[in-house]
């Protein structure tokens, strides 16, 4: 089976890296990770060196030198779908245009609502009963590309940490399938290949 060629990019612990990588182990993943770039020392940058990949540091202070070499590597490495994992630098619309429909992103809350930073608290101080997480495309607009998957689960309590480590268990669970269907019905262009799915226990809701 051909594999997709996927960079991932992260500022952040890499739980999301490592369930990636965790899926591809699996030989019917049609994806493969190639390359790894973090905009800042972080743990994703330290796993993903430890999982071997080839792994690149590009600091993102300057972000049009950034994009640049970013951009650089992406073509060197011949990538074709860039996902945003925990990466914490938003991407000129300049950048995003040349891999229209090859970046995607995991951001944690149920969009449209909440888009942007500290989506925890904002979903506590408003004392919403649900909360979430949503994997989209990146357009040029912050966290407003079209919706690929979404989780759902209860507030149970007010305690930010638990609410972050809950949803964080579970966007574990649907980035890599979301990767996995857009990978079939937008880049393979096999839909009945892949159906989406509707899951749901008393914890969490996934539909993608
Ligand atoms: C995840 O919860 C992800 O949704 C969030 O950062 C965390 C990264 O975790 N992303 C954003 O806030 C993007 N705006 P990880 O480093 O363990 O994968």
């Amino acid at each position: 089976m051909k594999k997709i060629k996927l960079s991932i990019f992260s500022s952040g612990v890499g739980s999301n890296l490592l369930a990636i990588h965790k899926a591809t182990m699996d030989k019917t993943f049609p994806g493969l990770i190639e390359l790894v770039i973090c905009n800042k020392t972080c743990p994703a940058f330290e796993l993903s060196k430890n999982l071997n990949y080839e792994t690149k540091l590009i600091s993102s202070l300057n972000s049009k030198k950034f994009e640049t070499l970013a951009h650089n590597e992406l073509i060197y490495h011949e990538i074709d779908l860039i996902c945003l994992a925990g990466f914490m630098q938003i991407l000129s619309p300049e950048f995003v245009l040349n891999w229209e429909n090859k970046i995607l992103n995991i951001h944690p809350s149920i969009l449209p609502l909440f888009p942007g930073l500290h989506t925890h608290n904002r979903v506590l101080s408003k004392g919403l009963k649900i909360h979430g997480s949503t994997v989209h495309v990146v357009n040029d607009k912050l966290d407003s590309g079209k919706i690929l998957g979404q989780l759902a689960i209860p507030v149970k309590d007010a305690d930010i940490k638990t609410m972050k480590d809950r949803i964080k268990k579970y966007e574990n669970i649907l980035y890599p399938e979301v990767i996995r269907k857009y990978i079939w019905t937008f880049i393979f262009k096999k839909d009945r290949v892949y159906e989406g799915k509707l899951v749901s226990n008393k914890d969490v809701i996934f539909s993608y």
